[in-house]
């Protein structure tokens, strides 16, 4: 396979064509001063599987209240605008990949999000970061590996994510997966600035723009590697995330720290992903 037959597989991925609708009113709500949780809640609404999920979240232990959050109003109350906008746009994307219901999906969903929450737990030492932008591209980072799996379930399979996935995605489909994520991404009319996290998530040093972002994501990914508790776990530490941890004055506790809080919930982030 070919970069290019890449490149016709999202071509034609006509799902993609209904995204935009569902997900150009949430963000236009979200954007919106004049909207409050009601009309949010109103959109959210229609999708059942994105309301459950945002329940559970807001019910996880990361955020400290486990079971008190009784309803999905109260759900958008407590997460805020921000963070929703964030699990509409990537669950969205994510729901429209042929991968649904399959260990693979399950399993390259749930490293996602944990990519997300360091990322988002990272955004409080890092400065001038959102934190809904940070759990947004953690979520995405790895879309392209999605695509690839869409394209050809079995060849996916035999790739080994711990030892030079790269190398052998190239083999394989003809281009890494930030290129392949890169492209959905694209066509779907993500904001670029939001896109060079993915484009750029292992080689941070690389990234034309979005500098914090993309090493908030890198620095996520590699942390998680780092612990290599976990066969989808693409990404290792290099010497580019020693210049990143240097360059944004980063401690050692810190790093622990964001891990840390991921160590807690990491049950209730499986539970997010296995139902629904
Ligand atoms: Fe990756
Ligand atoms: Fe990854």
């Amino acid at each position: 396979m070919r970069e290019s037959d890449v490149k016709s597989y999202i071509a034609g991925m006509n799902d993609l064509s209904t995204i935009p609708i569902l997900l150009a009113k949430i963000i236009r709500t979200c954007n919106d001063p004049n909207s409050g949780p009601q009309d949010i809640f109103n959109l959210i609404t229609y999708d059942p599987a994105l309301a459950e999920r945002i329940m559970r979240i807001a019910n996880s232990v990361f955020f400290g209240h486990s079971g008190e959050i009784k309803n999905l109003y109260q759900a958008i109350m407590f997460l805020g605008i921000e963070r929703i906008k964030s699990l509409a746009l990537g669950m969205t994307v994510l729901n429209a990949l042929p991968t649904k219901g399959t260990t693979t999906a399950t399993n390259l969903w749930v490293h996602s999000y944990e990519v997300a929450y360091v990322a988002s737990s990272l955004a409080k030492y890092i400065p001038r970061l959102l934190t809904g932008d940070c759990f947004l591209c953690g979520l995405l980072h790895d879309v392209g590996r999605i695509v690839f799996f869409g394209m050809n379930p079995e060849k996916f399979r035999q790739l080994s994510a711990s030892d030079g996935i790269l190398e052998q995605e190239r083999a394989a489909f003809g281009c890494e997966h930030m290129v392949s994520g890169m492209m959905l991404l694209d066509k779907i009319g993500m904001p670029h600035e939001l896109i060079a996290p993915i484009r750029y998530h292992h080689t941070p040093l690389a990234s034309p723009e979005s500098p914090n972002l993309v090493a908030a994501v890198a620095l996520a990914e590699a942390l998680l590697g780092l612990r290599k508790s976990r066969p989808e776990e693409d990404g290792g530490w290099s010497n580019e995330h020693d210049a990143l941890v240097k360059q944004l004055n980063l401690s050692e506790n810190i790093l622990e720290a964001a891990y840390d809080e991921l160590i807690d919930s990491r049950s209730e982030i499986e539970g997010i992903f296995t139902s629904a």
